[in-house]
């Protein structure tokens, strides 16, 4: 590893200035602008950023190609065969989804394009469906800006909304919730796993009281889902969302279970004029997409135990090796209550920015990929950790394609950064 790599700044970070259409996107592929000839030849191309994205599993875009070619139709024109067709596979596929959630078997799973989407059909849709009966909302300090922000545009709109707060862990206590509860209280939403630092959340025992106490209970599933284990009628989950690209899925597709035979009965649409999904979702369905998050829920059926395992041991072996070679690591959360490929960590004095800029072959982050534009992230705020420790907060995830050599390339990367800006600050000029 030659020290010139640790003084490139590459130019993809001052291009951001420019408008879009001005971009070279050369500069901007992790396969290409590594042949920089100042930089090493050991650099490689590593990706372990799996909550912001995953990579598309071949097996899932191989059950997807037909539907972008010969299997065009529109599964709402069933007046013909290439209708009829493309919605029949939406049927199949709605009925893979339910049973991947636990859903019940006259439960209702609305496809939308991704998570953001069913959370906010879900808080706004619930929200409008029974604002007769009450305007409370429960929701937790470290939920997606998904699930937050339609809370808060409802705010302004005449609702209240009790944000739970949680433990330094990352974890909500179940009781914290259920004090928050009113008389007019319509619905509680909590996470399944955090998506900065995976923490998995008490859902069994919230739900139990809120099925008692007879409000809806939502759950934003996205980041746990085939995580860990989930099942939406043992849990009293009634809303569950989620995301296709989270599951090595496509992007732009995702759905919204719901545990009713007819979800007109609990949700106001919040996309209108088409009456596809009930007319709880207007707008043509996205086939390929949706056969490729059938098949992507399918193969966690089929294999995601043995993943989560593997994906275990490989996340251990990341954090000792860090642990090992660099002085000042401390891991945000808690690893044990987290999924298995969730690994947030603060090196003490690196600014996370300095360190990622100077690795940008390496797909990590430092805050949630839609954590807005203030950077620092409300999950680990929410979690009350001093603000240089949130500062320096790097997210891996391991996911399905990654290596023990990731690992091992990761942590040498990582450690000489570190030991180049340690250096740097020795002498005095970082
Ligand atoms: C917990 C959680 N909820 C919702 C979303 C939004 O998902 P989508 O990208 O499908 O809109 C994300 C994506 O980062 C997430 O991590």
């Amino acid at each position: 590893m030659t020290s010139a790599m640790h003084r490139i700044k590459p130019s993809l970070f001052r291009t951001f200035a420019k408008p879009a259409a001005e971009l070279d996107l050369s500069l901007f592929d992790p396969l290409r602008v590594y042949s920089n000839p100042e930089l090493s030849t050991e650099v490689r191309p590593t990706y372990i950023d799996n909550f912001a994205t995953t990579p598309l599993d071949p097996r899932v875009l191989k059950s997807m190609l037909p539907f972008l070619t010969d299997h065009f139709g529109n599964a709402a024109a069933v007046s013909n065969a290439f209708g009829q067709y493309a919605h029949t596979v939406v049927e199949q596929a709605r009925d893979t989804i339910r049973r991947f959630v636990g859903g019940q078997t006259d439960g209702t799973v609305l496809f939308t394009s991704g998570a953001t989407e069913s959370n906010n059909l879900a808080i706004r849709g619930i929200a409008e469906f029974w604002a007769d009966v009450g305007r409370h909302i429960v929701t937790t300090q470290i939920e997606h800006k998904s699930v937050l922000e339609p809370c808060r545009w409802l705010e302004r709109h005449g609702y209240s909304v009790t944000y739970v707060p949680v433990s330094k862990e990352g974890m909500v206590d179940p009781d914290d919730v259920i004090r928050s509860i009113r008389e007019d209280t319509i619905l509680v939403s909590v996470m399944l796993a955090n998506n900065e630092v995976g923490t998995i959340q008490p859902l069994k025992e919230i739900g139990r009281q809120t099925r008692e106490r007879g409000m809806l209970f939502h759950s934003d599933a996205t980041q746990g889902l085939g995580k860990t284990e989930f099942d939406a009628q043992l849990m009293f989950v009634d809303l569950v969302s989620l995301s296709a690209h989270k599951l090595y899925g496509p992007k732009g597709v995702g759905a919204l279970y719901v545990a009713a035979p007819d979800a007109s009965n609990i949700l106001a649409p919040q996309t209108m004029g088409g009456y596809q999904e009930w007319g709880l979702r207007s707008g043509t369905h996205n086939v390929p997409g949706i056969v490729g998050l059938a098949r992507a829920c399918e193969l966690f059926g089929q294999e995601g135990a043995k993943e989560r395992q593997r994906i275990r041991e490989l996340r251990d072996a990341l954090r000792s090796a860090l642990e090992r070679t660099i002085d000042g690591v401390r891991i945000n959360g808690s690893l044990a209550a987290a999924i298995p490929g969730a690994l947030n960590l603060s090196i003490a004095g690196i600014r996370s920015s300095a360190l990622l800029e100077r690795i940008p072959e390496i797909g990590i982050s430092s805050a949630a990929a839609c954590g807005g534009k203030s950077g620092e992230s409300h999950v680990l705020a929410a979690m009350r950790l001093p603000i240089a420790q949130i500062r320096s907060a790097l997210r891996f995830g391991i996911g399905r394609f990654n290596t023990e050599e990731d690992v091992e390339y990761v942590t040498q990367r990582v450690e000489s950064v570190v030991r180049w800006i340690r250096s740097q600050k020795a002498f005095g000029t970082a």
